[in-house]
């Protein structure tokens, strides 16, 4: 009786993540984090992606806690057993016309004495879910959107709607793509000095007034203003500028939260919360025991993220450029990387590197990058990775490939100094240089130096009591999540 008493005192948030590997791991630390400080949580996936994260992990890491539970509703594209990432714009054409309907019945459900779980206090929502804000509203509790990008990434969003009222996007013309107008600087957007069209998000990259990931970027970030507040997986000491400008522009309140990972860290491991996982492909644990075999700071660690694709064209120069760097190197090609193809490395690659490479399909990535064995990482710039590595204090190539990936590679070359791009149409001879330079050379030892730097400023925000993310979620959970509307 007593306990029942206690679990209907408890507040409830209902955690809903974009159904992407990218989106649905910081969530989940969040959700973890929040569980851990007194909330009941339910964690909402698509059935696609429950389906997915029960094949990959095993019922049980889904099997929850009593005041932590999984729910599921309808992505709304056409079921498939398919084990890839879903297309970015159909997912997003669908989720915003189609999930409200369920995921209202799903609060209904969860508010009905019958259910046995306490009332839904708040919801957390992925910041391009923000049809959860018409759910929120009717049901008069706090809804908290959670931008999963950079503090930059989410600005240079915020200004989509400017840059079509100024002409900027979409272009004329598809001879806009190589006539150089990319380099256009945009001067005007507060905290963000210098930035050129082709470090703002990938999607103004378009002919189409009627595309449909600009116009979804367009809405989602109108809908942000109606968030009881929003929260960004970054801290203050990395993007202050951004952040500042953020909070002058929008009027709920911004908290920078992150990095998430430091505040998770704070949780002791045997909680029975951290055997939850998020991966919707397997991991290959066995990298962890291979480098466990190599040297401090000696292997080169490549990876793409779960949405990027390539030609087989681009994989082969990628190829060719790791073995011509003569560097030790862990590369993690996602089945589905190449574009309608199989991925297909050259025989005579794979025999020339064999001593010197481990190949996988996917790992746990964050454990890698805390690694001593690596020293650099070939990424494609998400937002996760690019934390993930200052988390590492692990230096950058950056290979940029959409979304808000163009501005974190601006930002991790040009303003936080622990990266190096890398040309869109990738060549062999300069992944080779860039390669090198990152393992053996003075640039390479520069920006190692950086990112240590910033991880450090990362623990201490994180770590409070005075650290500015640590102080920002308590504002958050007090002012916000456990603030009746
Ligand atoms: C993307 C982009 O990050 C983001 O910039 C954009 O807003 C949309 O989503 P993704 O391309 O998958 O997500 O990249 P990233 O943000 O780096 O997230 C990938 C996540 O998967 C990371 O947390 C990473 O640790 C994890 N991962 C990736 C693994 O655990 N193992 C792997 O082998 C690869």
């Amino acid at each position: 009786m007593g306990s029942l008493a206690a679990a209907i005192e408890m507040p409830h948030a209902v955690c809903i993540p974009y159904p992407a590997q990218g989106h649905i791991n910081p969530m989940l630390k969040l959700a973890k984090i929040l569980h851990h400080k007194g909330f009941h949580i339910t964690f909402v996936n698509t059935e696609f992606n429950h389906k997915r994260l029960l094949k990959s992990r095993g019922p049980d890491s889904l099997n929850g806690l009593p005041s932590f539970r999984f729910e599921t509703i309808p992505d709304g594209l056409p079921p498939t057993d398919v084990d890839a990432t879903q297309d970015i714009p159909s997912l997003c054409y669908s989720t915003t016309r189609t999930c409200l309907a369920p995921f209202k019945e799903l609060l209904h459900k969860l508010n009905d004495p019958s259910s046995n779980v306490p009332p839904v206090t708040c919801i957390v929502s992925d910041g391009v879910m923000s049809f959860t804000v018409d759910a929120a509203e009717e049901l008069g509790v706090p809804e908290v959107l959670f931008w999963t990008t950079s503090a930059c990434g989410f600005l240079a969003y915020l200004h989509f709607r400017q840059l079509i009222d100024k002409g900027y996007t979409p272009l004329k013309d598809e001879s806009y793509f190589t006539n150089g107008y990319l380099n256009t600087v945009i001067d005007w957007i507060p905290g963000m000095k210098g930035i050129r069209l082709s470090d703002i998000p990938s999607f103004v990259r378009t002919t189409n007034p009627d595309d449909i990931v600009l116009n979804f970027i367009l809405a989602e970030t109108e809908r942000s203003k109606r968030a009881s507040a929003i929260i960004l997986n970054t801290y203050h000491e990395l993007e202050q500028e951004a952040l500042d400008a953020l909070t002058s522009l929008l009027l709920p309140p911004v908290y920078s939260i992150g990095h998430l990972q430091f505040q998770l860290n704070q949780i002791p491991e045997n909680d029975s919360i951290m055997r939850i996982g998020s991966n919707l492909w397997k991991e290959e644990t066995e990298c962890i025991d291979w480098l466990d075999t190599k040297e401090p700071n000696s292997v080169v660690y490549v990876n793409f993220g779960s949405i990027t694709v390539m030609t087989a064209n681009q994989l082969i120069e990628f190829a060719w450029g790791l073995a011509n760097s003569k560097q030790t190197f862990m590369w993690v090609i996602r089945p589905d990387l190449v574009v309608g193809d199989s991925a297909i490395l050259p025989p005579e690659f794979v025999t020339e590197t064999k001593e010197r490479s481990l190949l996988a399909s996917w790992c746990p990535q964050e454990q890698v990058l805390n690694h001593p064995a690596i020293g650099g990482f070939l990424t494609h710039s998400g937002w996760n990775s690019t934390l993930e590595s200052i988390c590492g204090g692990v230096p950058l190539i950056c290979w940029p490939f959409f979304a808000e990936q163009q501005t974190n590679c601006r930002y991790s070359c040009r303003e936080w100094g622990i990266g190096m791009e890398i040309d869109s149409n990738v060549k062999r001879e300069e992944v080779e240089v860039l390669v090198r330079d990152l393992m053996v050379g003075e640039k390479g030892q520069e920006m190692k130096l950086e990112a240590l730097e910033l991880k450090k400023k990362a623990i201490e925000a994180a770590t409070g009591p005075a650290g500015s993310s640590y102080v920002n979620l308590e504002k958050l959970i007090t002012h916000v999540l456990l603030s009746p509307t």
